[in-house]
């Protein structure tokens, strides 16, 4: 890469733990957080000097399953360009340690989990702000040729630039792209935010609508929902007989609760994120 050059022997160079093959990408040994696939950390772009965010995939132990969904997720990543989504810088493979390499760019205050519960006082446009990027982010998914479905949208994998208040959606790991029918079959996320619909194996890009309902309804509560449930299997008891969460019943604002149960309907009157974004609830923000 022109006018940088890595030396192991500089007593001045940054103090990475290791590069990328250009040389151009330097990782701290920071852990920004883990995932249940992923350890990502702080990292350096030697070239547009950046921050950015480098996350790492060890491939032993994974089954195949779980190998094409990290190169599913790049995939994808590298066919995406909006505000509200993660942007992908590169990937590569590393064959001596196993390990898939990728940088994308980085959200200095974490995930929207953290940020809000490190933030309890803020207003209920502060929210409104937030919540409608995140639709921004799930509008641009399925709008997209062909559209693509998240599946696992949940406030941990939510990025927060919280100098900006930018908002970023990632973690497409589970993400899949569907045909013009927009069905999808596999039963598959993270059960407190999974919508009904989803464990009869026959959905589409509005279960994402479902999910940012919960997202939202965490946002507002400061409470996973279904917290009040101890096992997966009774959260799934109660989502398919349509027993909504606990914290529902905390939301005392009737306009915010109004919205939620709108997010939450079923499939035949759930909004797309286009008519969530036209909706009187964001008017003003
Ligand atoms: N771009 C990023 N900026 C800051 N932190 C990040 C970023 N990407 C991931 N993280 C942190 O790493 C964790 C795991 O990343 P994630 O993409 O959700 O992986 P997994 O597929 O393992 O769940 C996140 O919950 C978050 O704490
Ligand atoms: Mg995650």
């Amino acid at each position: 890469m022109p006018g940088v050059e890595y030396d192991a022997s500089d007593k001045d160079r940054e103090p990475f733990v290791e590069m990328d093959p250009t040389v151009r990408y330097g990782r701290y040994e920071d852990v920004l957080g883990r995932g249940c696939m992923k350890t990502v950390y702080r990292a350096f772009d030697q070239e547009d000097g950046i921050e950015v965010a480098w996350n790492k995939v060890s491939l032993q132990n994974l089954d195949d399953i779980s190998i094409q969904r990290i190169y599913s997720e790049i995939r994808l990543l590298k066919s995406l360009r909006n505000e509200n989504i993660i942007t992908l810088y590169n990937a590569w493979l590393d064959k001596k340690t196993g390990h898939v390499n990728f940088i994308t760019e980085v959200c200095t205050s974490g995930t929207l989990r953290q940020y809000r519960q490190k933030h309890r006082h803020v207003s209920m446009k502060a929210v409104k702000n937030w919540a409608r990027q995140i639709l921004g982010g799930l509008h641009y998914l399925h709008n997209h040729m062909p559209c693509i479905i998240h599946r696992d949208l949940n406030c941990s994998n939510i990025f927060v630039n919280g100098n900006t208040g930018i908002l970023k959606i990632g973690d497409l790991g589970l993400a899949v792209t569907v045909g013009n029918d927009h069905a999808a079959h596999t039963i598959i996320g993270t059960p407190e935010f999974m919508a009904p619909e989803l464990y009869e194996e026959d959905y589409n890009e509005l279960i994402d609508v479902y999910s940012f309902g919960m997202c939202l309804l965490e946002m507002v509560t400061l409470e996973i929902p279904y917290s009040e449930c101890r096992s997966i299997t009774q959260i799934y008891k109660k989502v398919s007989s349509g027993i909504r969460p606990a914290a529902l019943e905390k939301v005392t604002n009737q306009e915010t609760r109004r919205f939620i149960e709108k997010c939450l309907a079923l499939t035949s009157v759930r909004p797309s994120a286009a008519e969530l974004l036209m909706d009187p609830f964001f008017r003003g923000v």
